[in-house]
């Protein structure tokens, strides 16, 4: 079954539809007030000075709102933007391309910024910092160096994984900003922002039952929006309305906690170690998943939530692990958790 609260991957059809609605302006992206806020003060003093924004980087897990607030972003400041990602820009000639190609005050959106190669990141941060580039033309003794100069353009990056980024690349950043994941209320009113969009009504207490079930993750919330959508429509209701969302998240095997089946198997993993820390791998390979699917998709919001410790040793259940499991559990010695 595929998994519904999984981020990563989805259709072409979904991210047309998640395309649509996406918000396109300040008034309709709900919550990360204290971004938004300095975002907005930023904007509005280089749009005073005339001049093109500081360069960019959020970070965080899937979902959250990245790029959306990239294309605010560049919505707000009236700028061109164009849209790529890391893998996409293999050879450092594919990055000067781009990069010669972009006018001044152009934004420049590299999504999965910690996946550009060595070679490329280097061209990247000199870009940033100097708006040149040294491109080499030829080979051997014969190679020569030229230098292009670029219009002042403003990067926005972003990654899921900000500890992947080298440090000069890092510094480069004139402003850095970490996603939060959103509460309840706030996804409620994602929820019914989008119903209205989707021209299928949601009453208020049906939006809150599906934002307490998103792992406080917008895309989530919204996946789950259209999928309870679905139900409603097959029984031909006008709206949305509670109890037909009851039991479409319930038919969907989402808990009431918004965990799916990956999350409960990783915590009772870890509650069956009582108590011993867990190293990443060992835990990669129980549940068949790569570390790096692990440690920024399925750990961050259970560590927000307290239902998982990250400790020098490796990961170790809470007393939120117990009490979500409804187990109760004593450590080796005999003393109750
Ligand atoms: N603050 C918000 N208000 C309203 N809708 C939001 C908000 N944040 C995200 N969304 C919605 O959630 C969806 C996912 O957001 P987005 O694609 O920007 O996430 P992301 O952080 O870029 O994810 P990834 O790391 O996978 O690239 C979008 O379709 C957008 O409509
Ligand atoms: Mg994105």
């Amino acid at each position: 079954m595929d998994r519904l609260v999984e981020i990563e991957t989805f259709s072409a059809d979904e991210e047309s539809i998640e395309t649509s609605l996406r918000p396109d302006a300040w008034s309709e992206y709900i919550g990360q007030e204290q971004i938004k806020k300095n975002l907005s003060v930023f904007i509005e003093a280089s749009k005073k000075r005339d001049e093109a924004l500081d360069h960019v980087l959020f970070y965080g897990p899937p979902g959250l709102g990245k790029t959306t607030l990239a294309l605010i972003i560049a919505n707000e400041m009236n700028a061109n933007i164009k849209v790529t990602a890391a893998p996409m820009i293999e050879k450092s000639g594919d990055l000067a391309a781009i990069l010669t190609n972009l006018e001044e005050g152009d934004i420049l959106f590299i999504d999965e910024i910690h996946r550009l190669s060595p070679a490329v990141e280097e061209i990247l941060y000199s870009s940033m910092e100097d708006f040149r580039i040294d491109i080499i033309i030829g080979s051997g003794p014969a190679a020569q160096t030229v230098k292009i100069d670029l219009p002042r353009f403003t990067l926005i990056g972003a990654t899921t994984r900000a500890g992947m980024l080298s440090n000069p690349l890092r510094d480069r950043f004139g402003m850095s900003f970490r996603m939060q994941f959103y509460s309840s209320l706030e996804l409620s009113k994602i929820i019914s922002q989008a119903s209205i969009k989707l021209d299928k009504e949601i009453v208020n207490e049906a939006s809150f039952e599906i934002a307490k079930r998103s792992r406080g993750t917008p895309r989530i919330a919204l996946r789950l929006l259209r999928r309870v959508r679905d139900f409603a429509e097959v029984a031909e209701e006008f709206s949305i309305d509670h109890s037909r969302t009851k039991y479409a998240l319930d038919q969907l095997g989402i808990n009431s906690h918004g965990f799916d089946e990956m999350d409960i198997k990783l915590l009772k993993l870890l509650a069956a170690a009582k108590g011993r820390a867990m190293g990443l791998s060992t835990i990669a390979a129980a549940l068949s998943e790569d570390e790096g699917t692990v440690e920024d998709v399925l750990e961050p919001y259970l560590i927000a939530n307290g239902y998982l410790e990250r400790t020098a040793k490796g990961r170790k259940a809470t007393k939120n692990t117990y009490e979500v499991l409804n187990i109760s559990i004593t450590h080796e010695d005999g003393s109750l958790f």
